[in-house]
């Protein structure tokens, strides 16, 4: 039988307040190899807005359901589903694959493009993030350098989902962080959720306040999620052959580099997307590390901030406090 499901969506891209729009959508019942899922929790991410905005780097086909991760339970086998080999049955959690779109009520798909996600012991907020932010920086700390306990790492934009979750596995593997944020208020805070240092940008020359701090060791790998200026910070306190991950660009600001720092430091300038590992990673391999992570949130070590909890009628709304300075967790869209 079709039934209507609220989604939010854009017919086009622009700006958040006049694009995302919330809208019934037809769905039919799951069809011979489908399933029906019915959403529980979405966080709103900035590639989320990125998307909206049209300057991400995958855009689905237009009209789009938005929303990159969330949390679903699936209700509903549809024919053949059951001898599927990727084993979906009801009452699993899942999150639609980017693309999908998970900020609606329900959707109709088929198994790949479920990520199954684990559910003993977590709350929906916890399975509803679990995807981006904690495996970009369980990935970004275990792909590129290998580093050992004691070891430093430094990062920018550490008040950020991903920037929490760098802090709290790091600390979990032994290893010791310089945290550079820009607003005084959050050195306390990261400093509790296990951060070594907390810097504020712009207040002190970096180089020596890391020497300083470190003894004279300076970090191999650093995580770049801001850009601009403080993307070269980062690089002018890295140890000669380190390794610079961009992964995010919230200052919308390119960087420059002197070009002394790639001659006689031979640093290694790199990016990331999960979106590409996921792509990359098999489901062996995708499945073990979310439930590591989930094993770490069930004990504590990560733990997931929201600020703010909307119903998915007030999408526009939720955006829009997303984009308020200051913010002190996620905006988590309540299905
Ligand atoms: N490449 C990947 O696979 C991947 C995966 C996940 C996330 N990301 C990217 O990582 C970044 C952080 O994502 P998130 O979900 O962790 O963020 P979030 O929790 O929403 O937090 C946003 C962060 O950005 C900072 N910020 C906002 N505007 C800024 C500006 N103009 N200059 C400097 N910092 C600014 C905020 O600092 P305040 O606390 O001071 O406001 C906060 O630390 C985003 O760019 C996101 O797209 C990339």
């Amino acid at each position: 039988m079709e039934r209507t499901v609220n989604v939010a969506c854009c017919h086009e891209w622009g700006e958040p307040g006049s694009v995302l729009r919330v809208e019934p959508w037809t769905i039919a019942e799951p069809g011979p190899g489908q399933v029906l899922v019915e959403m529980i929790a979405a966080p709103v991410n900035p590639a989320d807005i990125n998307v909206i905005e049209g300057r991400y780097g995958k855009r689905p086909p237009l009209p789009a359901a938005i929303g990159n991760e969330g949390v679903g339970e699936v209700v509903q086998l549809g024919p053949g589903v059951e001898s599927d080999p990727r084993g979906l049955e009801k009452g699993q959690w899942v999150r639609p694959v980017p693309g999908v779109g998970s900020w609606r009520e329900a959707l109709i798909a088929e198994p790949g493009q479920l990520t199954p996600l684990p559910r003993e012991g977590l709350i929906p907020e916890q399975a509803a993030t679990l995807c981006v932010n904690p495996p970009t920086a369980w990935r970004m700390l275990h792909d590129f350098v290998e580093l050992r306990p004691g070891d430093w790492v430094v990062q920018n934009a550490a008040t950020s989902a991903v920037g929490r979750a760098v802090i709290q596995i790091a600390a979990h593997l032994g290893l010791r962080t310089i945290n550079l944020v820009r607003r005084e208020e959050a050195v306390a805070e990261l400093q509790a959720l296990g951060a070594d240092a907390v810097l504020v940008e712009g207040n002190a020359k970096l180089g020596p306040e890391v020497e300083e701090l470190t003894g004279g060791a300076r970090p191999r790998l650093a995580l770049n999620g801001v850009g601009g200026q403080s993307a070269q910070e980062l690089a002018k306190v890295l140890a000669p052959g380190g390794t610079h991950v961009t992964y995010g660009a919230m200052a919308k600001v390119p960087f420059s580099l002197p070009a002394g720092l790639l001659i006689f430091n031979d640093l290694r300038f790199v990016g990331f997307w999960v979106t590409a590992w996921y792509e990359r990673a098999s489901p062996d391999e995708i499945a073990t590390m979310l439930e590591t992570l989930a094993d770490l949130l069930r004990d504590g070590v990560l733990t997931v901030k929201i600020e703010a909890r909307y119903p998915l009628t007030r999408a526009r709304e939720a955006v829009a406090h997303a984009l308020r300075e200051g913010r002190r967790g996620k905006i988590l869209l309540e299905i």
